[in-house]
This record gives C-alpha cells, structure tokens and sequence, in this order.
C-alpha cells in the first residue's frame, strides 16, 4: 500500500482556480481528496470502487472508495446518469470539482461532471451485500474478494502502517536490515527463523533485525497458529542481561502501537467499536503499564495455586500450555508479562546456560500478552565456545553446526535476540480472535485457498 500523499502536489497543478476547462483534472486519492481543507471547485479525478448508491429526485449519491482511507467520498451526480450501471462494487472513475459539502457528514465532496464505469460489478453474484455487515467466518471464504470490505480494508491499513512503523523502530539507530533468504542450487529449507543468520550478522553489527515470512509445519488449526507467518527478529550484540533485552521488546511494541494509533485511529476504532469491543480500553491498559516479569519457576507455582482445573496440569519442566499462559496473564491483571529463565531440557541448544540449580535453566523469555497468549519469544544466546559445544553434542548436531561454533571462536561477544509474531500483534493490538482475519491470504494445515 502506498502512501502518497499527493494532495498538495495535485491541487497545486489545478494552480488558483478556477482551472480552465481543458486542463486536464488532477488525480486525487480518495484519503488525500478527503483531506483538502480548502475545496473550492478544483477540478480533480478520482478513481476507485462504489461502496454505496443512493438516488434522489434530481441526484444521485455514490460513494467511491479506493483503500487509501476508511471513509469513502461522496459523489453527487446529476439524475442524468444512468444510476443502473452504477452499482455497489463498481470501479469507476470519477472526474468533477471537488467542493466544500453542505452536509455536516464530510467536509467535501466530488460534484461530478464525467462518470466512467470501468468494470461493470454483478451486484446480485457479487457475495457481499451492500449495508450488510459480514461476519469474519463469512469474509474468509473469500480471500480473492474480502479486502474490498471496511474491515479487511481497515485491518489491512494497520498492517500497513505497523510493518513501517516496525522498520521505523529499529531504524534511527543504525540497525541493519538483514535481507530474507533466497534461492539456492543445493536442497534448501523454508526458514523457520531468520534468528541464525541474524547471529551471522551480530558477529559484525550490533544490532540487527530482520522482518520477513516465516514457515512452520505446524499441524494446527488453533486461532492463533500459521503456516505461514511474519516474523520481526532482532539481535543485540554486546547485551548481557535479560532487563536490556526485555526493554527492547517493550519498546518495540508500544512505540510501534502508538505510531499506529496516531497514524491510523479511524481503522483502529473500527475493529475496536464493531469486532472487539472493550479492546480500546483493553489496550490502553497495556500501553500505560510497565509489563511485568516472572520467572518459569513462579509461573509454574502460580499455576498450581490456581483454583481453576487444566487440562495438562502444570508442573516444573513441562511446557505451558495456551490455558496456562491465559490464566497467568489474567492473574496478572491483564498487562503483557514475561515470563524467564525456562527449564535447560526444554528449550533449544543455543539459548545461553543460567548455570543455576538444583533446578537447571537458561535465560530464555517468552512475552504473554492478553487475548493471544505468546506473542515474543527470545533469549540471551550461549556465547561461551565450551557451552555450546556440549550442548550441541547433546542435541547431535556437532557436524552441522561448525559454522555456528566458529561464530564463537573468532570473536565472539555476549548478544540476544527475540522474534515477535506479527500476526500475533496485529490481533494483540485490534482484538481480532483469529490469526487468519489479520493477514490477506492465510495458509495453515490444510487449506491454501490463494
Ligand atoms: O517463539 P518462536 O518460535 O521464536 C523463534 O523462532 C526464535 N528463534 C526467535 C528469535 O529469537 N529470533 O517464535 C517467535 C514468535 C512467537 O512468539 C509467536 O508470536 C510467533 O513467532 N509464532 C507464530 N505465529 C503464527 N503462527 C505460528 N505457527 C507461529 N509460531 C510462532
Ligand atoms: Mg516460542
């Protein structure tokens, strides 16, 4: 989606009006048209899809949408126009003076003086109603059709301004970008995780992070699981503690949900007012509060003195579970909470040694958060040469992972690193329940519609 604002631009060309008739009309998003605080009969072209028609004795309303905002803008054509063809999902393009509105619902609107139907919409085919609003289910059968809706648009616009805002983050500060994975001439694997090679690069920036898809075979139809995901990863290298990592976390996702909530408020309101109500406040509650951290040990305690019965029954060394997890964020008061320091046995080779007992475990740290459960999970990585060694020994995979060694024998640095489900965010952050309404074409076991 781009961006452009070209309101200033265009509405400069029209140079003061009134323009003389032959010169051709400027071309106007439907969000930027919208914007212009002074309408006085610029002459502009607009061109998108009809969203609504309503006719009058003497005149005709459509109103023309074409993603750039949630609001539509109001055409009002004379009744000469023939009202047939204008129907509801109609692409047209529109071209007339663009004029303050009498009505107090917009500040302007296009008085038409050319309408062109570009392609004609079967309205009676087409599988949404006009006026009618459709449940989530109903919009997922159809993943070629469903981002003409307000809610996928209003979604999608979100994505939009929070994959920049993301880059934004970890931009000033010179991060480097590390670009996705491509093709090779030898047997490759999608990635499941940018996270090594990210380590690659923190052997010579010290910051770096990556934003791309990510693949998993997970065999899951859970509201909250894809096939295929994005992924925000990032790798700090001489970082020693948990705290610092934590901090960037933190910050990555309130400073990106701020920039979206200025940036985007009426697509954010939307998905708050009709799909998740009571998610604004919701939210607001987890941006004003410092999350809160515990370790796996308290969780797991905390899970045991709970009065409610699970279906896998919480205990020191056993995974948590999506009903643990939403019972810890609940006990603690619905603001995001990290939860640290997992047990060794069950986390992966590279996660860094807390070298603690009788209970042994490594400084891993996943972010619960409310509605969705897991949405981070990173660690301090095990930056010491012998450590590594034998845990890649444990895991059998020594050969393989020489490469990964090396990083640790030339130079090697305490650093750590986290990823962040963007899906998982976008339905963190607008209180969508499921995974699938917030990406536009969603691939999970089973089923690859588009
Ligand atoms: O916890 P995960 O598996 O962490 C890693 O892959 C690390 N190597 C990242 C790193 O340290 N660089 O995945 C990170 C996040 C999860 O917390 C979750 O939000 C999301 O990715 N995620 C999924 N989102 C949608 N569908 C799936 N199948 C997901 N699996 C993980
Ligand atoms: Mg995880």
């Amino acid at each position: 989606m781009f961006g452009a604002r070209c309101l200033l631009r265009a509405l400069r060309s029209c140079s003061s009006a009134p323009c003389p008739r032959h010169k051709p009309s400027a071309k106007l998003s439907v969000r930027d048209a919208l914007g212009a605080q002074n309408a006085s009969g610029e002459r502009v072209k607009v061109q998108g899809w009809i969203r609504s028609v309503r006719s009058q004795k003497e005149v005709l309303f459509l109103h023309v949408n074409d993603g750039s905002s949630l609001e539509s803008l109001q055409v009002v054509a004379d009744s000469s126009f023939d009202s047939r063809e204008l129907a509801f999902g109609s692409s047209v393009e529109v071209q007339g003076q663009l004029v303050k509105s009498l009505s107090k619902r917009q500040n302007v609107e296009l008085k038409a003086e050319k309408i062109e139907v570009v392609g004609n919409c079967d309205a009676k085919a087409f599988p949404f109603k006009y006026k009618e609003r459709h449940p989530l289910e109903y919009l997922r059968q159809y993943p070629h059709l469903r981002c003409r809706t307000n809610v996928q648009g209003s979604i999608l616009r979100v994505r939009s301004e929070a994959t920049a805002a993301i880059h934004s983050f970890f931009k000033p500060s010179s991060k480097i970008k590390v670009p996705e994975e491509n093709f090779f001439n030898v047997p490759v694997f999608l990635t499941v995780s940018g996270q090594l090679h990210l380590e690659v690069m923190s052997g010579a920036f010290t910051q770096v992070f990556t934003f791309g898809p990510t693949f998993r075979a997970e065999n899951s139809q859970s509201r909250r699981h894809l096939a295929e995901f994005y992924m925000v990863e990032a790798e700090i290298s001489f970082l020693e503690s948990l705290q610092d990592l934590m901090q960037v976390m933190e910050g990555l996702f309130k400073t990106t949900t701020m920039t979206v909530l200025s940036n985007c408020p009426e697509d954010v309101e939307l998905c708050h007012k009709f799909i998740a109500p009571g998610q604004k406040d919701r939210l607001e509650h987890m941006l004003k509060n410092n999350f809160l951290i515990i370790s796996y040990t308290e969780a797991v305690e905390i899970l045991k003195q709970a009065s409610q019965n699970f279906t896998f029954t919480p205990e020191w060394g056993a995974d948590l579970h999506t009903e643990h997890e939403k019972y810890l964020v609940k006990h603690c008061g619905d603001i995001p909470v990290f939860v640290i320091n997992y047990p060794l046995a069950l986390k992966p080779f590279y996660m860094r040694d807390n070298e603690d007992s009788p209970q042994h475990t490594v400084a891993a740290v996943d972010l619960l958060v409310p509605g969705v459960g897991e949405l981070f999970g990173g660690s301090l990585r095990e930056e010491r040469y012998h450590f590594l060694e034998q845990q890649l020994a444990r895991s059998g995979l020594t050969e393989a992972y020489q490469w990964y060694l090396d990083l640790r024998r030339f130079g090697s640095v305490p650093h750590g690193g986290f990823g962040m489900g963007f899906e998982r965010y976008l339905q963190c952050i607008l209180g969508i329940d499921n995974i699938k309404d917030v990406i536009p074409f969603p691939r999970f076991t089973h089923s690859c519609l588009l």
